[in-house]
């Protein structure tokens, strides 16, 4: 199973800033996972629409100016990241799960991808997987890069999701653990898609969920999932793309 760090290694260095990305490059994560909003017209890594939680500023990120942003500290000293900075910084053989969070994300985040041409995939695991709770933000996206694979994200179930899955091209449904019960992975699975499960940060959930089916999990905890052997596909690239 894919072992996918949340917002970097939340539970271990302050959230989507560098420092959290690096600590789970460490630690042997698949791949990382970041929230997007953009400031002025740069794409910035931050999960909530306003600075106050997660750095020592107040406001909302789209009514700062990029330098504004910059001069906050988003925790141990760490200033909010770009998008490019963090790609920069993931190898290339690791998954970058970008979530479209802000409104006007899709486009922006489109031309950094397509400049990078990385959104083919490397013995079957994307480089690149662009999810959203926005579903109509998503579909931006896929129409101006189909070949990027793509995610709706839900914390609730509806049976509409096989039609948004299809229109996407999705490559993996990614569900709330809350709403992850065998009937609805059997389901997700039926309609010829993989399923991601976050937030699982309990090792004894994460084995629970593999014996559902489930391809991956996004953990704040990365260092209590990754050296679960039963949690892995295995060692090498080619086999990981198993669902
Ligand atoms: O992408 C999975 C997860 O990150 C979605 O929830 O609120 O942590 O962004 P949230
Ligand atoms: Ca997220």
């Amino acid at each position: 199973m894919l072992i996918i760090g949340h917002r970097g290694a939340a539970g271990l260095a302050p959230e989507n800033t560098l420092a959290g990305f690096a600590r789970a490059v460490e630690l042997g994560v698949d791949g990382v996972e970041l929230d997007v909003h953009l400031a002025e017209s740069e794409v910035v890594v931050i999960h909530d629409e306003r600075v106050d939680r997660t750095t020592n500023g107040v406001g909302l990120v789209r009514e700062l100016t990029f330098a504004e942003l910059r001069r906050l500290d988003a925790g141990d000293g760490q200033r909010v990241p770009t998008l490019n900075e963090v790609l920069d910084l993931v190898p290339e053989h690791m998954l970058v799960n970008i979530e479209l969070k802000g409104v006007g994300t899709a486009e922006p985040v489109a031309a950094i991808v397509g400049d990078l041409a990385s959104g083919a995939q490397r013995g079957g695991l994307p480089a690149l997987l662009v999810s959203s709770f926005d579903h109509r933000e998503l579909r931006r996206f896929h129409e101006i890069q189909p070949s990027v694979p793509c995610a709706p994200l839900a914390d609730r179930w509806c049976p509409c999701l096989e039609s948004t899955a299809r229109a996407l091209d999705a490559w993996s449904v990614n569900l709330s653990r809350r709403v992850t019960t065998k009937a609805h992975v059997d389901a997700v699975r039926s309609w010829g898609r993989r399923c991601l499960v976050f937030t699982v940060n309990d090792p004894v959930k994460a084995r629970a969920l593999r014996g559902l089916g489930v391809t991956g999990v996004f953990t704040d905890y990365p260092d209590r999932l990754v050296d679960e052997p039963a949690s892995r596909f295995s060692s090498s690239a080619s086999s990981r793309c198993s669902s």
